[in-house]
């Protein structure tokens, strides 16, 4: 992206940047993201696995949580960005994953499933990515089936002190850094509130140091 586009660019999340900024993480994303994300994605995959069900991976970027899940486990990752997938694929091909189905171009917010399609959901790291974060919840709760579970990790944003101003200050630049550092549980929280078949089974912190934040939601 050049200058100009850049200095062009929202200080919120929209899906151009988020495709063209993961675009440019794709090649290094394992390098940087492999070891810090680790625990959560372990987490989410415990949560989540269900041998001889099928679970969709949403966001499931360079495929990082794939062989964590049970080889009985009928996998579909979706992403926004074709650039992750490709790495996602090699590594499909590299670990011979015979239980992924599919990687699929597609908008977390517009999923091309019917209703009831699988036995659980899980996004790791992605909600706080994704411009319209509940329109993609929405959808999670759509395409698993009743009594299925939706799996999260997320950052959750510290609400005051230094973390909350720096979040603050970094959040501007959201755009271009593809997350958005700042993101509140009550985005969350206020959604599962206003849902009835959305139940909270689990809110719990992760490793590194609670930086992250799983959430299993069910689906009544
Ligand atoms: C931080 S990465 C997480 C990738 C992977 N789950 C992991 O644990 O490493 C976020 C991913 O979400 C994808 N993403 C962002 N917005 C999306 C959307 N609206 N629909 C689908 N994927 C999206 C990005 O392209 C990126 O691959």
């Amino acid at each position: 992206m050049g200058a100009g586009a850049e200095s062009a660019a929202p200080a919120t999340l929209d899906n151009v940047h988020v495709k063209s900024s993961y675009a440019r993480w794709a090649p290094v994303y394992d390098l940087v993201f492999s070891l810090i994300m680790r625990a959560g994605r372990l987490a989410a995959v415990a949560a989540a696995d269900r041998p001889m069900g099928r679970v969709l991976d949403v966001g499931v970027g360079t495929g990082l949580e794939l062989p964590m899940f049970d080889e009985r486990t009928r996998l579909v990752g979706v992403d926004l960005c074709e650039p992750m997938l490709r790495q996602a694929q090699r590594r499909v091909i590299g670990k011979s994953l015979r239980n992924v189905d599919g990687l699929l171009v597609m908008d977390a917010t517009r999923l091309a499933f019917p209703d009831a399609s699988f036995d659980a959901v899980v996004a790791p790291y992605v909600l706080t990515v994704v411009p319209d974060p509940h329109a993609m919840l929405d959808e999670l709760l759509r395409v698993v089936k009743p009594g299925g579970e939706i799996v999260l990790v997320n950052h959750v944003g510290a609400e005051t002190g230094i973390i909350a101003k720096l979040e603050a200050w970094l959040g501007k630049r959201s755009a271009h850094l593809g997350w958005r550092p700042q993101f509140q549980w009550s985005v969350l929280g206020g959604w599962i509130d206003a849902r009835p078949a959305a139940r909270l089974l689990e809110r719990r912190a992760l490793a590194p140091f609670g930086l992250f934040t799983l959430a299993r939601l069910k689906k009544a």
